[in-house]
């Protein structure tokens, strides 16, 4: 069975990722969508919102599960066993962190992990979290961007500063 692991801050999931998630679930027999539970930063949602989120949202993929990680990556997927990484690529500008981040995974796991990346649907390509974030502080239509009870989330997080 071919595993891969799909890491991201996902605060919260866009249309974005939801696209990259499926189409990796075609590629792959297993994708475990693994939130960084990251102390020294604040995210909007907290850890258990956003695996809350994705799970209602791939609830109808099944070979696609949730978790979440703290620590480095690689010792993650060496844990788990599994040893490729799935990662949307935007555009060139996601390119060099990306690159980075894929040469040191593989350093740190003696060469054992791989990163395939996913050129993110066109109609995506401009869209990330902190943009959402964004729209949502000022009351913005965040209906192609994310599923309606994340944007009434981020609405009722964000946008009522402004009302
Ligand atoms: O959605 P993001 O914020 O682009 O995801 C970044 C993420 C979570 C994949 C990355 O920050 C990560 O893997 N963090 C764990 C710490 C780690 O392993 N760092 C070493 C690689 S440079």
């Amino acid at each position: 069975m071919k595993s891969a692991i799909y890491p991201g801050t996902f605060d919260p999931m866009t249309y974005g990722h939801l696209d990259i998630i499926k189409r990796a679930a075609n590629i792959f027999d297993e994708v475990i969508v693994s939130v960084l539970d990251n102390k020294e930063k604040t995210p909007l949602f907290s850890v258990d919102e956003r695996v809350k989120i994705l799970r209602d949202v791939t609830a109808d993929i099944p070979n696609v599960k949730i978790e979440s990680f703290g620590g480095l990556l690689s010792d993650y997927c060496s844990e788990k066993n599994i040893f490729v990484v799935v990662r949307g690529l935007r555009a060139v500008t996601d390119f060099e962190y990306e690159l980075q981040m894929s040469q040191m995974n593989r350093k740190l796991s003696n060469n054992k992990l791989d990163t395939v990346y996913l050129n993110t649907s066109l109609k995506y390509s401009y869209l990330s979290s902190s943009s959402v974030k964004q729209i949502a502080q000022f009351n913005g239509d965040l209906s192609d961007f994310v599923p309606d009870f994340v944007a009434e989330m981020l609405i009722e997080r964000l946008g009522k500063k402004n009302q």
